[in-house]
């Protein structure tokens, strides 16, 4: 089956979409006929679906989504950039959490909208563990934990690097420094062989980090389970993620307790040009 399908009723041979496939996969073969797939590049259609959303008939559907028709907008709708700046700003790590579970209506929606994040060859290989009850994210904890006591035992110079063995202390005492008693979690795995897996990931949970937020959710980085995840085979059973995949992302989420009114500072970069170039440098001191 052709991967694009497109509807000669309703094509204007415009030839939008031909000019915007990033990859030449169509091709005009009759000026003032439909496009047609050329049968030589059938293979790099990577469907991104470029072709349906310049499309301004909806003449196009792609087959590997079962011809499920674009959704057409307006400029109107998209909010604008002080909008989207106050929700880049005013985000914050959620550490603290209300008692109140998530919804998993509202995480599949969250998970579908991040399938929307860029992807290399848009290969969205994106797949999520959620955790959804504060018990399962505590045991989520206690197999980190586990791994952290081992790396501590073997004198890992990551350990005294991260400061594992007050981590471990910490949460023997019932001070959960690693989940923060989160209500939820979510991780985000990938094929440890791809085209650009680790960015994809990464890139897929800020997308649903800031999706959850406007939402109304708190969510934070849960680094130390990442971290553990690279090196423990049980944390990786734990979270069902199977072999050959690693997790790259992952997020406690809830509904937060803590109220931040005000934007923090941040570091202010002053461009600097160098032969040519302006170079925005991080602060000096950044670890
Ligand atoms: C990759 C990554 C890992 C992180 N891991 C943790 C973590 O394990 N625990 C935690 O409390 N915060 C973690 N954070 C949150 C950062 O501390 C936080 O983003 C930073 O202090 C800035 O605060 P803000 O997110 O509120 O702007 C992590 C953030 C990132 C990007």
């Amino acid at each position: 089956m052709l991967p694009v399908i497109i509807d000669p009723e309703l094509c204007k041979a415009d030839e939008l979409c031909v000019h915007v496939c990033p990859l030449s996969v169509l091709s005009i073969e009759e000026k003032g006929l439909a496009p047609v797939v050329h049968p030589k590049k059938i293979k790099y259609c990577i469907n991104c679906g470029h072709c349906m959303s310049v499309c301004p008939t909806g003449a196009i559907t792609l087959s590997a989504f079962e011809g499920e028709l674009a959704i057409p907008f307006t400029k109107e709708e998209l909010p604008d950039y002080n909008e989207v700046e106050m929700l880049i700003k005013t985000r914050r790590s959620a550490r603290k959490f209300t008692k109140k579970q998530i919804s998993t209506a509202d995480v599949g929606e969250l998970i579908h909208t991040a399938a929307y994040a860029p992807s290399g060859h848009n290969a969205q290989t994106v797949s999520w563990t959620v955790l959804d009850s504060p018990e399962k994210v505590h045991e989520l904890g206690e197999v980190v934990v586990e791994w952290m006591e081992e790396m501590v035992k073997q004198k890992n110079p990551l350990a005294e690097k991260l400061f594992l063995s007050g981590l471990v202390n910490a949460w023997k005492k019932g001070n959960d420094v690693i989940c923060r008693n989160a209500p939820a979690a979510i991780i985000a795995w990938a094929p440890e062989q791809g085209i650009t897996p680790q960015a994809d990931t990464v890139i897929a949970t800020n997308t649903l980090e800031l999706a959850a937020y406007a939402k109304g959710y708190g969510t934070c980085w849960a680094g130390y389970v990442v971290l553990a995840a690279a090196y423990s085979q049980k944390v990786l059973d734990y979270l069902a993620i199977p072999g050959g995949h690693m997790a790259h992302g992952a997020l406690f989420i809830g509904h937060p307790a803590t109220r931040y009114r005000n934007i923090p500072a941040r570091h202010k970069a002053k461009p600097e040009e160098i032969d040519g170039k302006w170079v925005f440098r991080a602060r000096p001191n950044a670890h």
